[in-house]
């Protein structure tokens, strides 16, 4: 299994800060916020790892994660030109993928809990894909999942009236099939090739299983999300508990 940490985007709800550096190299805690799905990653015994970032600071994130010998694990960097979305920027994961299933982990994503859990569970699953849903209070800012007792029956993108509390958070699995599900979707109306798209896709194929995130979640896309992050893994001390 490989692993994939996007960190691409424009990271403009963080202007001023992300006009002098890449958003994901502020720091949350001890360390910089891109740190931290490597080492979540590296926790899961995965240490083959492609890092997808903007041309944008591509160089200084290159400085701070280096070959991958401090982390134990191996980097290959793939340039995503523009910010064409999530799915948009996983797509340039397929030759590395190389038909292996993949984790991939969104850059601005920070966890109390290791996600190895999730990644063993995905890893007893035969195929199809897996994602990790967190219960939030402002769901409106996320993908939301509608569910029964046993599967998600629709993700929406950031809905006006989510139907649960529910998000999607930023750390998916997948078979060797997504490469070919992304090939079969439309930008979204703002333009995006959005991963919610492409986990709709594994709901229609009956495909999409699920976890819940142990202890705290959160982004670090904004002002606020970025306190709660940095405040998060400071507390921590940046050490991911079991
Ligand atoms: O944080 C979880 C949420 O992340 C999910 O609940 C949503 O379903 C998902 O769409 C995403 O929502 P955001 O609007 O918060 O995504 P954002 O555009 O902030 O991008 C999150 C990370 O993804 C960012 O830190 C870098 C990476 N990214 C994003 C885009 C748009 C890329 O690598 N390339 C891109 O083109």
């Amino acid at each position: 299994m490989k692993g994939v940490i996007l960190a691409g985007g424009r990271g403009t709800r963080l202007q001023p800060l992300t006009e002098i550096t890449n958003k994901h190299l502020l720091p949350v805690g001890r360390e910089p916020m891109i740190w931290h799905p490597v080492r979540q990653l590296v926790g899961a015994r995965i240490t083959d790892i492609l890092v997808v970032t903007s041309t944008h600071h591509m160089g200084a994130i290159v400085n701070s994660l280096g070959s991958g010998r401090r982390f134990g694990c191996q980097f290959t960097y793939r340039v995503q030109e523009e910010a064409g979305g999530i799915a948009h920027g996983l797509a340039l994961a397929r030759h590395f993928a190389a038909g292996e299933p993949i984790v991939v982990m969104l850059g601005d994503n920070v966890f109390e809990h290791a996600i190895a859990p999730f990644v063993d569970a995905f890893r007893v699953q035969e195929r199809g894909a897996r994602v990790l849903l967190k219960q939030v209070g402002d769901p409106e800012r996320y993908g939301v999942a509608a569910l029964d007792e046993r599967t998600i029956l629709a993700i929406e993108e950031k809905p006006q009236s989510p139907r649960s509390n529910f998000a999607v958070v930023g750390c998916y699995a997948y078979d060797r099939e997504v490469f070919k599900v992304i090939d079969g979707i439309q930008p979204s109306a703002r333009g995006e090739l959005e991963i919610t798209a492409v986990n709709n896709r594994y709901i229609e194929r009956g495909e999409l299983q699920y976890s819940i995130v142990e202890g705290r979640w959160t982004d670090a896309g904004t002002f606020e999300s970025l306190r709660e992050a940095n405040a998060l893994l400071l507390e921590i001390d940046n050490k991911i508990k079991p």
